[in-house]
């Protein structure tokens, strides 16, 4: 089974615009959501322009807040601050990578963890660590909702994630963990990625190598998320050999069409979260 990212970001899209449009009923106010975009990389480009349009689909009032590469980081400070103090304000996201002169920490330890719809702020990963309600990363929080619509039941599922950053790996663990699954993370000084691999019920692969996982990885009846975005001859194409490894598996995501829409979907839940959160 090809599991259809783009439904099921549609789906959720759609359940958010419907919560969106009774609260503005009820308070006359709507969620919105900051964009600060650094530079012109063209990914990141690419990306905020996904991001603001499939915002204002739902009714989430977007802006994007854009500075040129060389930008001094006091300055970005400043605006972040004026961002957390803003009551109209719901979310507040800084779109990663960020120039040498500005430094990534500082950053996401300043947006306010309430306003932190990327979920980066250290209160909000400690908030995923410990079992407690908080704001979970977009992509693994998108892939998660994947992996339960295919399964519902994860208990004592084993689980392997491939990459073990902030964004994705450490805290799809987290969340894999709160389903009752037993979590492996390898990486790139793991011994042997190959075997653990094959062993995993679900495996997510995010490390950013076109292809890298191949048939005789899988086990046979497993879930595959794909969170790999790789440009080969032109093409995207995913982390995973997806032509012969959806033979061989229960479900798997493509590339592009899978998770790419489901981050963004759940950035859209972040926002409305957020925004729900200062009503009450
Ligand atoms: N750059 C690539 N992915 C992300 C993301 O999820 N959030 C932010 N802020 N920047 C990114």
């Amino acid at each position: 089974m090809i599991i259809d990212g783009k439904k099921e970001a549609e789906i959720l899209r759609n359940e958010i615009k419907k919560e969106i449009s009774s609260l503005k009923d009820r308070t006359n106010e709507v969620p919105s959501l900051s964009v600060i975009l650094i530079g012109s990389f063209v990914p990141s480009e690419i990306y905020v322009k996904n991001k603001i349009k499939k915002s204002e689909e739902v009714g989430i009032n977007s802006n994007i807040i854009r500075y040129p590469e060389d930008v001094p980081e006091e300055k970005v400070i400043k605006k972040i601050r004026e961002l957390n103090d803003d009551k109209k304000v719901s979310g507040i996201l800084v779109q990663l990578p960020l120039p040498k002169q500005i430094s990534k920490k500082k950053i996401i330890n300043l947006i306010h963890p309430s306003k932190d719809v990327d979920g980066f702020h250290p209160i909000n990963v400690g908030n995923l660590a410990s079992g407690y309600q908080g704001i979970v990363p977009c992509t693994p929080l998108g892939c998660s909702l994947l992996i339960k619509k295919i399964e519902k039941n994860l208990s004592g599922k084993h689980a392997v994630i491939i990459g073990r950053s902030n964004l994705n790996g450490k805290p799809m663990a987290q969340l894999l963990l709160k389903e009752n699954c037993t979590v492996t993370i390898v990486h790139s000084k793991t011994k042997n990625i190959k075997d653990e691999c094959s062993k995993a019920d679900i495996l997510v692969v995010a490390i950013g190598v076109a292809n890298f996982v191949k048939k005789d990885w899988v086990k046979s009846g497993s879930i595959i998320i794909d969170v790999g975005i790789n440009k080969l001859d032109n093409k995207i194409v995913g982390d995973v050999k997806f032509d012969e490894v959806k033979e061989k598996v229960k479900a798997i995501t493509p590339v592009p069409g899978g998770v790419g829409p489901m981050t963004i979907a759940c950035l859209l839940k972040n926002t409305l979260e957020c925004f729900k959160a200062r009503l009450i």
